[in-house]
């Protein structure tokens, strides 16, 4: 069979040519960062294919959509795993870099391994601010916000790359269309084509082994069995955090965005940094150009020349050797650095934490998944409060109706009547149970529109609890709807 295969296509030969690459000194726990990212990348790669099947890009259903993820408990574990196997790889990516930069393995002939591979760390740095702004809610437009102002602030294409990636003067459907695209197609795509580039160097090259005089006295190793298996473990351990984490600690969903509201926006952990340098930048002494001065310092020039630095280190440290006495600079140097990103990070999530205690308080994630919109959840209004202890009614209708009646309730003219702002929805509620329950076909007439179609029977496909809950919930959650809630006894009891 293996056989028949080999001699059509010639893959065993090609797949046992890759797996017995040699490895200087013996397999090693010290190599499976690399790996590790390799394989966070296909989980976030996977993921993320399925959640473009729930999500849809626009302002008027970005959040919505996350919101119906959110609501569905299988989805949301997708979306969990897709956001903690974010956080996983860029810390992979950095340990990755930190370790070769121990290691020195950045030094003649693998100067372009490494520039491939601090691009690879910026392109997923791009996919992790890309991805923020995606589910549309009050962080991800604030925080988003932010770093497009921080884009403009770019002398000479900063204005314009920032007027391109928001599509216009202000944040809206454009910006999430852009950002989609660069999250889900160009950015995925230079990731993988870096990928490529960075592995078959690594082949032409072989792996770097460890510290040692004279590296020809080392025994060789073979990466199959012992580094896949190693690379395996790890990469299998690293798997179960994240699914732990994505189990444990899902990610949480605010209000929708809405731009005329106050905002503290938290960035994700692996920019508080940035966050923390521009916090370190003194508003007051905002007077003229002095202050878009510091600004920049701060946001534009400090980075720059950091990832210039880092980018140029095998030209700046051309010293042949690897051994860690000798190239006591540079380690030192590495530590203070790690000291400052991480003083940085948490100056920036002290800061934060303080502005948002000062803040007006953000509502709930129970109130934000119950209640229809963000208008009603954001001012802590009455309706807001009531639909707050229905979420399982708000769960039901995300799942059961408004693929045909609208995530808000506002339905489609001509083909689905809207429940929202209806008079026969917050009418008789013995006559919205019948319908809900046996459902209904024949003309009706809804704002002046008619409507012509089939509304299933839901008796026997959701329980009595939910259909009580879904029909308090279509009564007193969408639209100005207020009507009297329905409990299960009425629902029970219904008889036509
Ligand atoms: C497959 C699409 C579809 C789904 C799913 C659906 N509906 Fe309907 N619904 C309709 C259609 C079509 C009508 C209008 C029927 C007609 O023209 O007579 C309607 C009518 C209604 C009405 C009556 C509106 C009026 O003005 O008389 C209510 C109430 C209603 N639906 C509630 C619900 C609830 C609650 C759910 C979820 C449990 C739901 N619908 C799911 C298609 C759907």
């Amino acid at each position: 069979m293996l056989n028949w295969i080999e001699k059509r296509t010639g893959f065993v030969s090609m797949t046992k040519d890759f797996l017995t690459e040699d490895v200087p000194g013996g397999a090693s726990y010290w190599y499976v960062f690399g790996s590790a990212t390799l394989f966070c990348m296909i989980v976030q790669i996977t993921t993320g294919i399925f959640l473009t099947f729930f999500y849809a890009p626009s302002a008027a259903t970005a959040w919505e959509s996350t919101r119906a993820i959110y609501l569905n408990p299988y989805t949301h574990f997708l979306l969990s795993v897709h956001y903690w196997g974010s956080s996983a790889m860029i810390a992979l990516v950095f340990l990755h870099l930190l370790q070769v930069l121990i290691f020195g393995a950045y030094k003649s002939p693998r100067e372009l391994q490494w520039v491939v591979g601090v691009l690879l760390l910026l392109v997923t740095l791009v996919l992790g601010l890309t991805g923020y702004l995606l589910p549309w809610d009050m962080d991800a437009y604030f925080a988003s916000q932010v770093s497009l102002n921080i884009t403009g602030l770019a002398p000479g294409l900063g204005p314009v790359i920032q007027h391109i990636a928001q599509g216009g003067g202000g944040m809206g459907t454009a910006t999430i269309n852009r950002f989609f695209g660069l999250h889900v197609w160009l950015m995925p795509a230079v990731l993988v084509l870096l990928v490529g580039a960075h592995l078959a160097i690594f082949r032409h090259n072989g792996s770097a082994g460890p510290v040692v005089d004279d590296p020809r006295k080392l025994k060789v190793g073979r990466f199959w069995p012992d580094q896949m298996f190693m690379d395996g473990a790890f990469s299998f351990i690293i798997f179960v955090i994240i699914c732990f984490l994505a189990f444990a600690f899902p990610p949480y969903l605010d209000a929708k965005a809405d731009p005329t509201k106050f905002f503290v926006p938290y960035p994700a952990w692996y920019f508080l940094s940035l966050f923390g340098l521009l916090a370190l930048v003194p508003p007051e002494i905002h007077m003229g150009p002095m202050a878009i001065g510091t600004e920049l310092i701060a946001t534009i020039v400090v980075p720059t020349l950091f990832l210039v630095v880092v980018l140029l280190l095998p030209w700046l440290d051309r010293s042949r050797t690897r051994s860690f006495a000798a190239r006591s600079g540079i380690l030192w140097t590495t530590t203070l650095v790690v000291c400052v990103i991480v003083a940085l990070s948490i100056y920036a999530q002290v800061t934060t934490m303080a502005k948002q205690a000062a803040a007006p308080a953000s509502p709930p994630e129970s109130v934000v998944l119950g209640a229809a919109e963000a208008s009603t959840v954001s001012s802590a209004a009455a309706p807001a409060a009531a639909t707050a202890t229905n979420a399982n009614g708000a769960k039901v209708f995300a799942s059961n109706c408004a693929s045909c009646h609208g995530a808000q309730g506002q339905g489609a003219p001509g083909a689905f009547p809207p429940l929202a702002n209806n008079p026969v929805v917050t009418g008789d509620p013995n006559k919205v149970i019948g319908i809900v329950t046996s459902g209904l076909h024949g003309q009706i007439s809804v704002a002046g529109m008619s409507y012509n179609g089939q509304m299933p029977a839901w008796k026997g496909q959701l329980s009595t609890k939910d259909i009580a809950d879904v029909v308090t919930y279509i009564r007193a959650g969408l639209g100005s709807n207020h009507a009297s809630a329905v409990t299960e006894a009425q629902v029970a009891g219904y008889k036509p």
